[in-house]
Parts: C-alpha cells; sequence; structure tokens
C-alpha cells in the first residue's frame, strides 16, 4: 500500500465537485469509501512505522546492555582498587610527602577547626569511602587491620579470617560475605615508605611496634552487592569513586585556605614550593595515570 491513491483522488477532487450536483448517490458512497480507506491506509502506516521503526529498536538496545556486556564483581572491584591505589599513590608521594617539606602539615585530626592540617593518606581514604556512602551506587571501602592504630579499623568475623589468609599467602582475596550479603574484594596494603613504618610504630595508640619496610600493615577492602553489573552501571560505579575523590581533595584544598598562610591553588605542585594543585589539577593527574588500564581493562570482560 502506498499513498498514491491519495494523490490521484486529490488531483482529481475539484473535476468531481465541479459535476457534483449531477454525481450519482452511488459515487457519493464511492467518494466517502475511498476516504475511509485513504485513512485506514494513513492510520496502518502510521502503527507500522511506530511498531517496526521505532519502538522494537528501543527494546533490544536494553536487552544488549543487559545480557551482553556484563562485567563480574571481581573486575569491577579490581577496576576501583587500581584507580584508589593510584591516587593512594599520588595523594603521599606528590602531596604529602613534598607538602611537608614546602611547609605543609598533615595529621589525624585534620577535621578539627583549630588544626592546620591536611589529611594523612589512611585518612584520605576514609573520607573518599565517607563521599561513597551518600552516593546511590552501592560500592562500599574500608581500610582495615589485624593490629590497628584506630580500633574501628580492626577486622571481624569472616573479613577477620580473609585477612588471615590473606597475609599468610600476599594475595588479594575474593569472597561473598553472607551476613551483609556483599561481594567483597580485599587488596594487601603494604609498608612501602619507612614513613609507614615509623609513623605505626611510634604512634600513642600503636598495638603493635615492630612493623618492618613492606610489611602487610592492612588491606583495602571493596563491597558491593552484585555478582555482575552492566557496562553502564560500571561506569557509574567508576565515576562515583572519582567524584568522592574530587570530593575528599576538594575538601583538602578548601581546608588549607582557612590556614594562617594558605597556599596557592592552582596548576603547581608542592615539589614547585608552597603550592596545592586544584582539584581539576589533581583529578586530571589521577584520571590520566588510570584511564588506559581501566579501559582496556572494561574491553577484555566484554
Ligand atoms: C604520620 C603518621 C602515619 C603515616 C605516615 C602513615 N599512617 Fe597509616 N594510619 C595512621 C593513623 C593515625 C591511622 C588511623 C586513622 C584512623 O583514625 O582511621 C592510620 C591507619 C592506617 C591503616 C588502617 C588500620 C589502622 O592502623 O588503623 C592502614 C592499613 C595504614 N594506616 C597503612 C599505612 C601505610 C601503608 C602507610 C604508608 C604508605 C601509612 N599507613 C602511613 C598514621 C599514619
Amino acid at each position: 500500500m502506498s499513498d498514491s491513491p491519495d494523490t490521484t483522488r486529490e488531483s482529481a477532487r475539484p473535476e468531481r465537485s465541479s459535476t457534483r450536483p449531477s454525481a450519482a448517490p452511488g459515487a457519493e458512497r464511492r467518494l466517502l469509501f475511498d476516504r475511509v480507506m485513504v485513512a485506514f491506509t494513513l492510520f496502518t502506516l502510521m502503527v507500522c512505522t511506530y511498531l517496526f521503526a521505532t519502538a522494537p529498536a528501543a527494546l533490544p538496545e536494553t536487552d544488549v546492555d543487559d545480557a551482553e556486556t556484563s562485567v563480574s564483581v571481581r573486575a569491577l572491584l579490581e577496576i576501583c582498587a587500581a584507580e584508589n591505589a593510584r591516587v593512594r599513590n599520588i595523594y603521599t608521594s606528590r602531596i604529602v610527602g613534598p607538602g611537608k617539606k614546602a611547609g605543609l602539615s598533615f595529621s589525624e585530626d585534620w577535621l578539627d577547626p583549630d588544626v592546620f592540617a591536611g589529611p594523612l593518606p589512611a585518612l584520605f581514604l576514609r573520607e573518599t569511602a565517607r563521599n561513597l556512602e551518600k552516593r546511590p551506587e552501592p560500592l562500599g571501602l574500608f581500610l582495615g587491620s589485624d593490629a590497628p592504630l584506630s580500633e574501628a579499623n580492626l577486622f571481624r568475623g569472616m573479613q577477620a579470617d580473609e585477612f588471615a589468609a590473606l597475609r599468610a599467602s600476599g594475595e588479594p582475596r575474593h569472597f561473598f560475605t553472607a551476613d551483609v550479603g556483599v561481594h567483597t574484594a580485599m587488596f594487601p596494603d603494604l609498608a612501602v615508605a619507612p614513613a609507614c613504618v615509623d609513623c605505626h610504630n611510634e604512634h600513642a595508640n600503636a598495638p603493635k611496634r615492630d612493623w618492618k619496610l613492606n610489611d602487610i600493615m592492612g588491606a583495602t577492602t571493596w563491597t558491593y552487592p552484585k555478582a555482575t553489573v552492566t557496562l553502564r552501571e560500571a561506569l557509574s560505579v567508576v565515576d562515583a569513586l572519582r567524584s568522592s575523590v574530587r570530593e575528599a581533595y576538594t575538601t583538602y584544598a578548601e581546608k588549607t585556605q582557612t590556614f594562617e598562610d594558605p597556599p596557592e591553588i592552582g596548576e603547581l605542585w608542592p615539589i614547585n614550593g608552597y603550592y596545592i594543585p586544584s582539584p581539576d589539577t589533581f583529578m586530571r593527574e589521577v584520571e590520566d595515570s588510570v584511564s588506559k588500564a581501566t579501559l582496556d581493562r572494561l574491553i577484555a570482560e566484554r
């Protein structure tokens, strides 16, 4: 069926109307019949266009996303751990280390309004974890240990057993925490610098004072409720982590502006002097160094 009958009738209409008075009742009925047919044809075309061109196209798209591009929770948590390890490294080696030399302070009481300091690396992570909790994506982050400075960081129950296994093997652990219904991944947190060992051994609350370089001091622990996620969900989770890191860094940057002598915020880093990078500069550095590995991992999962 096409709309050509319609065109024919349209062009024929003036002729017909001029002859209308003499037209037989049969011709009138036929004209009415033709009009109904044209309307019916147009209606059918509209329905066909909707059914075969519009509506079905949307359905397979959703199906493909759900069925074919799923990412395992293991891969998702490994991606998050790798990104966060990079953040921790950049924050520790490019902000805290050179920052101290440039005259900046870092303290466990950094959130106290009377303390003019930034967060220690473990507390930068805790700030990131707190920001994550406020987001809709159900990604959990926790830095724990079997001999923590802070009681709140003690592994308990099944996590304590898994951490013992991690300590014995030195390898990450992937398991399901049944009581809270979350898939869990634990990654060793190593004493990579003398400062880790010194500070933890000398701390007033230290439950253990013989940490050595390269010891496993704890484990970065990630949780997520689902066994697999769609690619879109995986991207949202990575975005949630990056946003939470940005927010933690922004809180630090804003805090420095309450110092008696606030450092300049911009493109420069503490290695250049009494400066700290802006949140944009910090995040660009993080993203530039993690994005390729994250993309490669997501491609490998497909
Ligand atoms: C200047 C002191 C200091 C330095 C340097 C330091 N930490 Fe900590 N770390 C702390 C404090 C204080 C806490 C407890 C923070 C809290 O209240 O949660 C902590 C927490 C931790 C935790 C969680 C378990 C616990 O002990 O509460 C781990 C694991 C950890 N740090 C590992 C490291 C590693 C690895 C390094 C080196 C890359 C490091 N720390 C550097 C002071 C330090």
